[in-house]
């Protein structure tokens, strides 16, 4: 990679980013997070690389998800597992239900930076800095709270490796053992149709097993039926952070982001020139871009040659969020002029954050029709331009949380203070993910049908 260092990005114009008042406490973070070990191995990126070329070729299907932002608050062994049983959940179900293996790639272990379109917020007539995400200032409306503090990246960083370890533990510990798929049915969803229509499907893969086993196939010697890969992935924000964490792999000597096994860039810090694209450029990860409604054809094919020169499949994931009633309109002259230039990319469909809105009761939320409406959208046209619809991203978690409107419990608008939990954006709950992976399933199985 020409031109490029670990610190290049440093030379470029760079948006988002919070205003420290000390200086030499920023540089004591970050030389702290310099010398700790790596989050992710490089070895494991290249696995993820591999598996998102096959959904490049349109032998997989990505299912990117979590909070949207997590937090130091909401951090336990319960959502931790709850957020990975979720997954698995929707995972298996499209796995078996739509016959197509599933890329799980979580917004986990790393997911602490936010962007937000405004500087500043107002309440009561009281003007302050925004929360930034965890790892930057603190979400309680007080000026004191709101003052970026450098050692939360250290913070960030612990919380993370301890997530991170967790996850390794349930993927690889008997957790995620297909024997156990019935155990997956959280609480709450089991006495919903979705939770019924799960243990049904369940019960498809016990007899499915058993069959195998007697034809000599079982844990111990087929690892996939008895564990799992998860993956990680945030969006690459906070560049100090980013950095920190990048190291020369001793095999390769390439450079790689062992903050978390795949980086996004956001929306709003795409910018051609910007530094978020000099970063991501120069590291071998697995990258992803929104892809928002301002997004013109020119823009996104110089986009891809910045960041995938060499044209490789699975390098590339290009995330739409374009909104419910636009999304057939915007994607498909995108659509077809990636298709026509012969650029590799993975095509995922983030239905959320094109989709946010004020209740009456001044939640933010969304509303899980208008997500089906975009994902549906997102399928329709791939089908039409002759593209593969790769992925969805979603934001979710395994709490009961009451965030979107809508679903089997028929959420509503009055209904959202009753668990409102989020620190960002509004997440699907355990229920309203579920509802949405069978519906996936459905699409994907006539795809693989035709
Ligand atoms: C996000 O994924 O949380 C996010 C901020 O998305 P976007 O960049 O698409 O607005
Ligand atoms: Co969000």
């Amino acid at each position: 990679m020409e031109n490029w260092s670990p610190d290049s990005w440093k030379s470029k114009p760079i948006l988002q980013q919070p205003e420290y008042q000390d200086a030499a406490a920023v540089k004591l973070a970050e030389d702290e997070l310099a010398a700790l070990p790596p989050l992710v191995f490089a070895g494991e990126v290249r696995s993820l690389h591999k598996q998102l070329a096959d959904v490049a070729d349109g032998r997989a299907f990505l299912l990117q998800g979590g909070d949207c932002a997590e937090s130091f608050a909401e951090f336990n062994a319960t959502n931790i597992r709850d957020t990975f049983q979720v997954m698995l959940q929707m995972a298996i179900v499209m796995t078996f239900a739509g016959s197509c293996p599933v890329v799980k790639v979580a917004r986990i272990a790393g997911q602490y930076a936010k962007p937000r379109s405004t500087g500043t917020e107002t309440i009561n007539g009281i003007e302050l800095p925004s929360y930034r995400g965890d790892i930057i200032n603190d979400i309680d409306f007080t000026a004191e709270s709101r003052v970026p503090d450098p050692q939360r990246l250290v913070r960030a960083y612990h919380q993370a490796t301890s997530t991170l370890n967790l996850l390794r533990a349930f993927a690889q510990g008997g957790f995620a053992d297909l024997h156990k798929v019935h155990q997956w049915n959280l609480g709450f969803v089991k006495k919903s149709p979705q939770g019924e229509k799960y243990q049904h499907l369940a019960s498809q893969i016990d007899d499915t097993l058993a069959f195998m086993e007697a034809c000599g196939i079982r844990g111990s010697n087929v690892p996939q039926l008895k564990e799992t890969s998860l993956y990680t992935s945030h969006e690459a924000l906070l560049l100090n952070y980013e950095q920190a964490l990048t190291r020369q792999d001793s095999i390769t000597n390439r450079w790689y982001d062992c903050s978390a096994h795949m980086l996004w860039i956001g929306d709003r810090t795409r910018q051609l020139d910007g530094a978020h694209i000099e970063f991501l450029r120069g590291v071998e990860n697995p990258v992803g871009v929104k892809v928002g409604p301002t997004m013109k054809p020119d823009e996104l094919i110089q986009l891809i040659d910045a960041l995938n020169p060499n044209n490789l499949p699975g390098r590339l994931t290009l995330i739409s969020r374009m909104g419910a009633d636009n999304i057939t309109k915007l994607l498909p002259p995108l659509v077809r002029r990636v298709k026509e230039e012969g650029r590799n990319v993975v095509w995922s469909s983030d239905p959320m954050h094109g989709n946010t809105i004020k209740a009456s009761s001044g939640f933010k939320t969304r509303s899980v029709d208008s997500i089906l409406k975009e994902m549906k959208g997102f399928f329709e046209v791939h089908r039409a331009e002759g593209t593969y619809a790769g992925g969805v991203h979603f934001e979710m978690t395994g709490q009961n949380v009451t965030e979107c409107i809508g679903g089997a419990y028929r959420i509503t608008e009055e209904g959202l203070g009753d668990r409102y939990h989020t620190h960002c954006d509004p997440r699907l709950n355990a229920d309203q993910a579920l509802e949405l992976a069978f519906l996936i399933a459905d699409t994907l199985k006539q795809a693989r049908g035709r």
